[in-house]
């Protein structure tokens, strides 16, 4: 493969519920193209258990990877900048461990049928790099000095860590979640309130219809908040939320109004806590920007408290976040990421292994 010219990548990620594929072409000049981006959710599957089943999930990445696989290649090959992959990029880890190796060994049979090249990549740097897509930004030296060093906010259904990013390749992890992940959270607080999965997007909508007054008083706690860590613990706030609500009349529980108050209350116990520490970060680390990445990262309170706190406190300091459709779990950020990891290191692989704890640092 030659660094000068346009590389056609074909991405799988399987790492949780999502089987994703795209098909992107990282162009000489710097930037990407989507060919293709297919996600096929099992949500519907996994709502009834009110979280992911992993081995249920494996199954339908099994089912679900040729179907996906076919499809992204006949929409790639519409277009008419699709001529021909050059290169498999595959999601090794950190997620469900028997999710991983199902699009491992998808990935790693293509490879050798087609006789192409492929690229491990760590999910999580992936949810880091999706924001060089779409930004128009180009990762040359010159604009990323002025980015870096950057406080990367990774939170999903999964992860919630603070990672100082150096440079493309290089991390550190200053923080993470001791515990439950924030995205989990939302997951099980929706599912103690009887509200479907996932809980995160479903809670902020509550929270949103909510009129000015309220009923219930509802306080829970900010755990961590004033800790000189960047570490977090969603888990006691999971317990607060079931010991309130508990603490109502099963008539109570059930009223619209006490839905929302608390859909309102726990979304913002866990924006408050992630602004915060987030913040904090940047000041400490002197960050000259602060990327988010994760399927949390679609909530809208989030999005608009951070960037006016940004506004406010730590105006120099840019912000980069992905649109909605790439905070959530997606292929065209393993692609991307497979590519910066080719242009680095000029290095492909025969074999992958899936590594469910794999570490960004
Ligand atoms: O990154 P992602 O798609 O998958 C993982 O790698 O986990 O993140 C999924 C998580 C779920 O926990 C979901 O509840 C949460 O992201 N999520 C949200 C929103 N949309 C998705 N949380 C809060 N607000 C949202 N709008
Ligand atoms: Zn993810």
């Amino acid at each position: 493969m030659n660094k000068s010219k346009d590389l056609t990548i074909l991405a799988i990620e399987t790492s949780c519920d999502d089987t994703a594929i795209s098909i992107i072409k990282a162009k000489a000049n710097g930037f990407f193209e989507i060919l293709a981006n297919l996600v096929s959710s099992q949500i519907d599957l996994h709502r009834q258990y009110g979280g992911v089943y992993p081995f249920l999930a494996k199954r339908e990445h099994q089912k679900n990877l040729p179907i996906v696989y076919k499809k992204a290649l006949a929409v790639a090959k519409k277009k008419k900048n699709f001529k021909k992959i050059d290169l498999i990029a595959v999601t090794a880890g950190p997620g469900l461990e028997p999710c991983l190796w199902t699009g491992i060994n998808f990935a790693q049979d293509l490879a050798k049928k087609e006789n192409l090249p492929l690229i491990p990549v760590n999910h999580i740097e992936a949810h880091i790099l999706i924001n060089f897509i779409g930004q128009n930004l180009k990762p040359t030296k010159s604009e990323l000095k002025k980015l870096l060093p950057a406080v990367c906010l990774v939170v999903s259904g999964g992860h919630t860590q603070l990672i100082l990013m150096k440079d493309i390749g290089s991390y550190k992890i200053i923080g993470e979640t001791r515990d439950d992940a924030a995205g989990e959270c939302f997951d099980k607080a929706a599912r103690i309130l009887g509200l479907d999965y996932p809980g995160g997007p479903i809670i902020a909508a509550k929270a949103i219809t909510l009129d000015a007054k309220n009923k219930y008083n509802i306080r829970l706690p900010r755990p961590m908040i004033s800790s000189k860590d960047y570490d977090f613990s969603f888990s006691g706030l999971k317990t607060a939320v079931l010991y309130e609500f508990k603490s109502r009349s099963t008539r109570d529980r059930k009223t619209k109004k006490y839905i929302q108050e608390m859909a309102k209350e726990i979304q913002a116990a866990i924006v408050e806590v992630l602004i915060k520490k987030t913040i904090k970060a940047a000041k400490d680390y002197n960050a000259k920007a602060i990327i988010l990445g994760g399927g949390v990262t679609a909530n809208k309170e989030l999005r608009k408290q951070l960037t006016e706190k940004i506004k406010k406190e730590i105006p120099k300091v840019k912000y980069l976040i992905p649109e909605p459709k790439y905070s959530t779990d997606n292929a065209a950020m393993t692609g991307l990421t497979a590519y910066f990891s080719w242009l680095k290191k000029k290095k492909t692989w025969k074999k992958i292994e899936a590594n469910a704890n794999l570490r960004i640092d």
